[in-house]
């Protein structure tokens, strides 16, 4: 399927590694020009010229941290005014929620809500000139079924949800959709970590934390970032823009609710 947007400018923060990755790889894969980010310069680099590579399309690394104004600053500075962006970036570690102090609250609201926020403020109104914008923000599927110890991420990534199903709706006259992607348990280094965490709060080994988390997906699989990467791709195509405002849960049927 064609998607319509070669030729288009995308920013997909925080993609060196994991589901950042597979959507800026699907997303230069469509024909877009694509700023891959990271804060590590090795990784970041690498991923950008694999992707460049397996796709031909123009691929540009910028390392930076998303969380900062002077990262910020440097993602535009490589692209200009983008058509697509896509927010993501680490999420919280995994921890009970009495241990969180104010500081680590905080950071957390920045780095799951504010970060996004603001760089939606920055390509906002360049979109509304060029009647075209897509913007997906990578949340997570705690948004709709909260898991305990991940709670600053859930409600971080919950007052983003709210934040902007407002803002889409303003928006939307212009050829703008904004939408979320909820990630169940995706094969990447962050379920890892996570796993890990879990096993180590229960004193199981490792491989049987990840039997057991696998045993709760209906799947009875984890997700492959390549699906993450192309349900990604399809809401920044050119065919979704009747779609906005929307939350996309990839779980492998975990969720159980009708709707
Ligand atoms: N995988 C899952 O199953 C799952 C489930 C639910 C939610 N999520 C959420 O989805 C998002 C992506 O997860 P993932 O599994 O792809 O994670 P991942 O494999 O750990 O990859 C994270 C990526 O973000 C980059 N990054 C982290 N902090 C950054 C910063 N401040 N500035 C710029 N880049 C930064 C990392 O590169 P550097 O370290 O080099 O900066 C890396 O490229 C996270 O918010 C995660 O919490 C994931």
């Amino acid at each position: 399927m064609d998607l319509g947007i070669a030729g288009r400018k995308a920013i997909v923060c925080a993609s060196s590694r994991g589901l950042g990755r597979a959507c800026a790889f699907r997303l230069a894969e469509a024909g877009c020009e694509v700023v891959v980010n990271g804060r590590d310069k090795a990784k970041t680099e690498s991923t950008a010229a694999e992707i460049a590579k397996a796709t031909g399309a123009t691929v540009i690394p910028v390392v930076a941290d998303v969380s900062t104004a002077a990262g910020q600053a440097a993602l535009f500075a490589a692209i200009g005014e983008p058509d697509i962006l896509v927010n993501n970036n680490a999420g919280p570690p995994f921890r009970d929620f009495r241990e969180l102090d104010r500081q680590k609250m905080i950071d957390g609201v920045i780095a799951n809500m504010v970060v996004a926020v603001e760089l939606t403020q920055k390509v906002i109104d360049p979109m509304v000139r060029r009647k075209f914008g897509r913007i997906v923000n990578i949340t997570s599927g705690s948004v709709k079924m909260p898991l305990a110890g991940l709670d600053l991420s859930s409600g971080a990534r919950a007052g983003l949800t709210a934040f902007f199903a407002g803002v889409a709706r303003s928006v939307a006259a212009h050829n703008i959709t904004i939408n979320f992607l909820l990630p169940g348990p995706f094969d990447t280094e962050r379920l890892t970590t996570n796993i890990a965490a879990n096993a180590k709060s229960k004193g199981i080994p490792l491989e049987q934390a990840r039997a057991e988390r696998m045993a709760v997906v209906p799947a009875k699989r984890f997700g492959t970032a390549e699906e993450f990467g192309a349900a990604c791709a399809f809401l920044c195509s050119q065919q979704a823009g009747f779609i906005t405002g929307q939350n996309l849960l990839m779980d492998g049927g975990q969720f159980q609710g009708a709707f």
